[in-house]
């Protein structure tokens, strides 16, 4: 892998953890900005919607890192998510996989999903923390993760990567699409997001507060919110789910 700007950043490494984000969480007190967790094996990985995340051990990617708040990211903390999307596609663009994002937390190839990421609040006192967890099908095969609807970097490509350039790559991304959202805001993003965005005009199944409704999918728009037609009526969804089912 080549052009890796190199950056500083705290990395951890474990042969093993419950979770990533949960260690990162019990060491947030003293962690310093950027910190970054990764281990060979989560014994009870998370995902949104209390689902498990399964990866095989030491094949694929799981880490979690503290992302800095400060004043200006404050109106864009619903957005973090969304900017960890970016930097894991960008990432793998690199390597020549097209991958998309399923709004607003999944990244998928061709319909089945490589990555998901998980960003979790912690509040110490006063003070707010951010803590970006991703998990990266990399190495494994996905058979292995007994879900055909998932793939890997392998399967794409036919290549072993290495763990830990991609690590520094992500984060590297991440932060440099921190500095432009301080700069720029969220609305600088629009042409990029809606560029990368899954299934744009067609239908799905969306959950939305526990109901389920059909939807076409047809823009991201400038705040990060997804804009879907729902029986020919235009809503703009701020955090929701969108199902595999047609
Ligand atoms: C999802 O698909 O809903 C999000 C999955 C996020 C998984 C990653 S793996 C590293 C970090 N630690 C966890 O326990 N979860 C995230």
């Amino acid at each position: 892998m080549k052009n890796v700007k190199k950056r500083t950043f705290q990395l951890k490494r474990y042969k093993s953890l419950s979770s990533t984000n949960s260690e990162l969480k019990s060491l947030v007190d003293h962690a310093s900005p950027w910190l970054t967790i990764i281990t060979d094996e989560q014994t009870n990985g998370r995902g949104r919607y209390q689902r498990k995340w399964i990866s095989q051990p030491g094949k694929d990617l799981t880490f979690s890192t503290l992302f800095p708040l400060c004043e200006e990211i404050m109106p864009f903390m619903p957005n973090i998510t969304q900017l960890a999307a970016l930097a894991v596609v960008k990432s793998v663009e690199t390597e020549r996989i097209k991958a998309q994002i399923k709004w607003p937390n999944d990244i998928v190839v061709k319909g089945r999903k490589m990555c998901g990421i998980l960003v979790e609040g912690v509040t110490i006192g006063c003070q707010q923390n951010v803590i970006v967890g991703i998990g990266l099908n990399v190495n494994s095969k996905s058979q292995v993760l007994e879900n055909n609807d998932t793939t890997t970097m392998f399967e794409e490509t036919g290549k072993v990567f290495d763990l830990y350039l991609l690590l520094e790559r992500i984060i590297t991304e991440l932060q440099t699409l921190r500095d432009i959202l301080i700069q720029r805001g969220i609305s600088y993003f629009t042409p990029l997001l809606n560029y990368y965005c899954a299934y744009k005009n067609e239908q799905r199944t969306l959950t939305i507060n526990s109901k389920t409704v059909q939807a076409t999918i047809l823009s991201v728009t400038p705040t990060g919110a997804l804009s879907v037609s729902i029986n020919g009526e235009i809503k703009e969804i701020i955090s929701g789910e969108i199902s595999f089912k047609k």
